[in-house]
């Protein structure tokens, strides 16, 4: 019965792959041919190196036996030629040396040879040699392909990364200086530094000044959330006071607190006077959290910021609040960009959806977590776990 597996010994790719013979000894040119035109090779001769080449240059072998002393050209020579040219920079090259010969064993692999064989030789050997040398040279042709596939998608997508860092830089340039001359002289008209305007043009005013800000706000957020993707963004991690990073976040979220009448406090543990992080980063993610826990509390409630050390070395930080609370079925949607769980005009909170994921790519770019545990009606605790920098 026909094995269904191909022959091991004469494998198809034989069939295909030309092998040159670069040999001034007629004779052993004429055995060779025959055994591997028997093996199944298309076989090409050349008496000297300088007919070798003019031979690769005319059809490019898949594998060259090269004799090392040949008159005009020697095997050597050969050798170092062809590895400097592109086209045979890479096809495998079999030299043939005299028997137990060192010094021109060691010099044929400095020239470029892929492999050697003593003369007088085996041809059983000698056959398998190439059959093995041209699989091998297969697999790396594979691995060269793949490898430059590789860079060239990576190149693309460093320099698709770098166009959008650019965008980005353009637009939020573009966008501000316009929005700042909004908001400049809208404030002046509201504040009426150059005479007083009519009560209702000056409602106007703070209207336009109070929505340009909004907006610029907005631009604010979108820009960090895309700079925040993971290679655009750089931590600058250093040892930080805990108490400073937590003090000037709530200081940032007091006004915002007074007017939701929410309180707010914190605690931090006294095993984690200094932690290791990026500064601005983490206060990012404190207010963030914050400004959440306060937004979505009603008057009255209290929202709580503690920081503890983990048992990894770590630190923890747990934003709690006793607000409105998120079902678990919509957890995941708060933590997506954009994702809000009122919706629509059943919305009476303001924000566009992006103070959680962005908070959460930035203790993600820590090589943190961010988990949220919620009970409807009840509160939300945030928890961003930041392991410890070694
Ligand atoms: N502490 C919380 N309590 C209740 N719901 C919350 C809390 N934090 C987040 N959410 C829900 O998750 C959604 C997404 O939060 P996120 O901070 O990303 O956006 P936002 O606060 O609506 O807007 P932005 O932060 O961009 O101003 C919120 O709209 C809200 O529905
Ligand atoms: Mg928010």
């Amino acid at each position: 019965m026909e094995s269904p597996l191909p022959d091991d010994t004469t494998p198809p790719a034989a069939a295909r792959s030309s092998v040159l013979i670069v040999d001034d000894d007629a004779l052993l040119r004429e055995t060779m041919h025959t055994v591997l035109a028997d093996e199944g090779y298309l076989v090409i001769e050349a008496e000297d190196g300088v007919a070798a080449c003019d031979c690769c240059d005319a059809a490019l072998p898949n594998l060259i036996v090269v004799d090392a002393r040949m008159p005009r050209m020697d095997g050597y020579t050969l050798c170092r030629e062809l590895r400097s040219r592109p086209a045979t920079a890479h096809v495998p090259i079999l030299m043939v040396t005299a028997l137990n010969d060192r010094a021109s064993i060691a010099a044929a692999y400095e020239a470029g040879a892929t492999d050697f064989i003593a003369k007088p030789f085996d041809w059983l050997i000698l056959t398998h040699r190439i059959r093995y040398m041209l699989r091998t040279a297969d697999m790396v042709e594979v691995l060269r392909s793949s490898e430059a596939w590789l860079r060239a998608a990576k190149d693309a997508a460093e320099a698709a990364d770098r166009a959008k860092s650019e965008f980005l830089g353009n637009m939020s340039h573009e966008l501000r200086t316009p929005l700042n001359a909004v908001i400049g002289f809208s404030r002046l008209m509201r504040d009426g530094l150059h005479g007083p305007l009519d009560p209702r043009y000056q409602d106007f005013a703070k209207i336009i000044a109070d929505s340009g800000a909004h907006l610029l706000e907005l631009i604010d957020d979108i820009l960090a959330m895309a700079r925040a993707s993971p290679g655009s963004l750089e931590l600058v991690v250093r040892e930080v006071q805990v108490a400073d990073i937590v003090t000037s976040s709530l200081d940032i979220v007091r006004l915002l607190a007074a007017e939701a009448g929410v309180s707010c406090t914190s605690q931090i543990d006294p095993d984690v006077d200094t932690v290791h992080a990026d500064p601005a980063r983490l206060r990012q993610v404190l207010v963030n959290l914050l400004s959440n826990a306060i937004k979505f509390t009603d008057p009255g409630g209290a929202v709580g910021l503690t920081v503890r050390r983990e048992p990894d070395g770590g630190f923890a930080v747990h934003v709690a609040d006793t607000g409105i609370g998120i079902s678990a079925d919509k957890i995941a949607l708060a933590l997506e960009p954009f994702g809000q769980v009122e919706q629509g005009l059943s919305r009476r909170h303001p924000g566009i959806g992006l103070g959680l994921p962005l908070a959460q790519r930035l203790v993600e770019l820590h090589g943190g977590t961010i988990v949220l545990a919620s009970e409807p009606g009840l509160g939300t605790m945030v928890t961003a776990r930041f392991p410890q920098v070694r």
